[in-house]
């Protein structure tokens, strides 16, 4: 079989034939991938016949693979597995790189679909090297000298009054280690050396400012990084894997479904301390992910 990598758009996106995910991939096959994940940031495969054991099986050619998550639980008996259900409740509909209030957040997820609406539930995957490329001059020099603080204790624009007990039960699961760490507003990715904006959902204030200024500047930012140009729409059928770079990426899980079942199985491979345009690291004020994340190289 020849691997068929066929672009999507050109932000972002590529889908990929010529792959059996279920079968130990080769040297080459794998360097291919990678290679393509660089380039697309996001790839779409046919993952027919895949199960638990095998998505971690193939994530695990892109790196180690963290626990589900540092606070949420996992599938029952797959401890590496996060079910992502809409019979759970936890509705992803906000932009957002995961876990990136972790010091050294997952450098990339495998979403499998296992059950599909019959309509909505799309997957949006931006582009945050392109958002980057985006930024007028006097905008990319601001942004290359800001530093965030990303945490998970916050409000997710639910208004206090509108939480039922169950969201409030999950709510505490979700904080019930408090996490923040501070990472540069510009990530400059290892592998390729690209630039790109790492904000998203986690990150709430910028180092130096105001609750207020900072909202309105991180706000300026991400509408770089949503515009629809840079915006991987994926629509979901049953069986299939979708890989995206997490280091320059944010994504979004769109509520529009009507609450019919919807379930996906998360898989994330462990990432490395986030660098900055001048070489300086990521540094946590609060919070240890040591039992959910090994560190990468
Ligand atoms: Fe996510």
């Amino acid at each position: 079989m020849t691997i068929e990598i066929h672009k999507v758009t050109a932000n972002i996106g590529a889908r990929v034939e010529g792959v059996d995910l279920t079968r130990p991939l080769d040297q080459e096959t794998s360097t291919a991938l990678r290679e393509a994940l660089n380039v697309h940031k996001a790839l779409v495969f046919d993952a027919e016949g895949l199960d638990d054991a095998g998505q971690q099986a193939f994530v695990r050619h892109f790196g180690d693979i963290t626990t589900a998550h540092p606070t949420v639980s996992a599938v029952d008996g797959a401890p590496n597995v996060l079910p992502v259900d809409s019979e759970g409740g936890r509705a992803a509909n906000h932009w957002h790189t995961d876990v990136t209030f972790v010091l050294n957040p997952p450098q990339a997820t495998s979403l499998r679909s296992i059950t599909v609406p019959p309509y909505g539930g799309e997957t949006l995957i931006a582009s945050s090297a392109a958002a980057y490329r985006n930024l007028p001059e006097p905008l990319r020099s601001l942004a290359d000298t800001l530093w965030a603080e990303h945490t998970n204790d916050y409000d997710y624009a639910v208004p206090e009054e509108d939480v039922d007990e169950e969201q409030a039960a999950r709510r505490a699961q979700f904080t019930s280690i408090k996490y923040r760490t501070v990472h540069p507003v510009v990530r400059v990715h290892p592998l390729t050396g690209e630039r790109g904006l790492f904000i998203g959902g986690f990150a709430q204030r910028i180092v130096g400012l105001s609750p207020g200024e900072s909202r309105k500047i991180l706000d300026l930012l991400q509408a770089y990084v949503t515009r629809p140009e840079n915006v991987l729409r994926h629509r979901w059928s049953p069986n299939q894997l979708v890989l995206f770079d997490n280091r320059i990426t944010q994504h979004y899980a769109v509520d529009n479904y009507d609450g019919r079942p919807r379930r996906l199985h998360r898989v994330t491979v462990a990432g490395d301390i986030p660098v900055g345009i001048e070489g300086k690291e990521s540094y946590a004020i609060e919070g240890d992910a040591s039992h959910y994340s090994p560190l990468a190289a």
